[in-house]
């Protein structure tokens, strides 16, 4: 008799589980923005600008630390978590550049705990993300897919940290294998997937032409201080039309920028291109350079 109790608890357990599981929202695109409990300006700047253009197949979370904020950002954190509720608090100490590999794990884990979806892409919050091009894009799921920026430097090519994306099988493979992966949680995911991904089979999309970061800004105007919109010409404006994201944008950039942009052309598909071809000879690694766990071996092309 005991035993008929235990088993039907049992069932019960998994079949909550297994409802728990199958009521995750399903998504095309889940974002997680990396945030210092202090940029709530930043923070606002995103929601009054790029992520009000999110179609309702796209989720995102800021993720920040409370534990490290004092009193009054407590206070006011929470405010903030409850009234605009796309907030979640993250255990780690303070500091953006302490734990970053650990760090994308817990915000990866989160996600996939929490939301069904194709595609994941880790970013900050001083960036501008055209989120419908995003969306276009992508158009449908891909498996074994990456896409990002390459710093082209020799023996330390890796893509950008502020724009990282993966297709869901990918990301969910490396969240469950942190334990057997050579994988140091102290440096940035970026840097521990420039060195990862030579080992695994998958297509990776190194973007020159539509991502603007500090490998070299492709529209200088946006990244200098005191920017005005009122002088800068239309032309510039239509950000979305030539790219697709920017990062280190001032939290002043309005929703202009997007205003002028038209509705991206059907005819704009990804054209795929592999560091190892835009980086030629410079698409080295060598993975001890940036992380005392990690081998002290140059892995390159032949
Ligand atoms: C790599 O992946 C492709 C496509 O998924 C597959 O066809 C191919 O067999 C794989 N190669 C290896 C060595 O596993
Ligand atoms: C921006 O430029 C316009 C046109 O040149 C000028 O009238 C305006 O005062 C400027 N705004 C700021 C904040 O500098
Ligand atoms: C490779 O690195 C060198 C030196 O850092 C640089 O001058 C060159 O432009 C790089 N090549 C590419 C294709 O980026």
């Amino acid at each position: 008799m005991r035993h008929w109790h235990y088993s039907i608890w049992v069932i019960l357990v998994l079949l909550l589980w297994n409802i728990s599981l199958l009521s995750r929202p399903k998504k095309f695109i889940f974002i997680a923005i990396g945030s210092a409990p202090e940029n709530r300006n930043r923070r606002d700047a995103c929601r009054r600008s790029w992520l009000s253009w999110r179609c309702p197949t796209v989720a995102y979370r800021f993720f920040t630390e409370l534990n490290t904020a004092n009193r009054e950002q407590s206070v006011s954190l929470n405010v903030e978590r409850q009234t605009l509720r796309d907030i979640e608090f993250q255990p780690f100490p303070q500091g953006r550049q302490v734990m970053q590999g650990a760090r994308f794990l817990y915000q990866a884990a989160w996600a996939l705990g929490h939301y069904e979806f194709d595609f994941y892409l880790k970013t900050d919050d001083d960036v501008l993300l055209c989120i419908q091009k995003l969306q276009h894009l992508l158009s449908e799921k891909r498996n074994k897919f990456f896409w990002g920026k390459y710093w082209c430097k020799q023996d330390r090519s890796y893509p950008d940290e502020s724009f990282l994306l993966f297709s869901t099988d990918l990301l969910r493979f490396l969240v469950k294998n942190r334990e057997f992966l050579l994988f140091d949680e102290e440096v940035s995911m970026a840097w521990n997937f420039g060195f990862l991904s030579r080992f695994l089979n998958i297509s990776i999309f190194d973007d020159r032409t539509c991502i603007d970061s500090q490998q070299g800004y492709l529209t200088y105007f946006m990244h200098q201080p005191g920017f005005n919109f009122t002088r800068q010409i239309s032309s510039d404006l239509s950000f979305c039309d030539k790219y697709l994201f920017s990062h280190h944008v001032e939290s002043t950039i309005d929703m202009r920028i997007f205003k002028e942009s038209s509705i991206i052309p059907p005819s704009h598909r990804i054209m795929i291109q592999h560091p190892r071809d835009t980086c030629g000879t410079n698409y080295s690694i060598i993975p001890c350079r940036k992380s005392r766990k990690l081998p002290s071996i140059q892995i390159r092309t032949v």
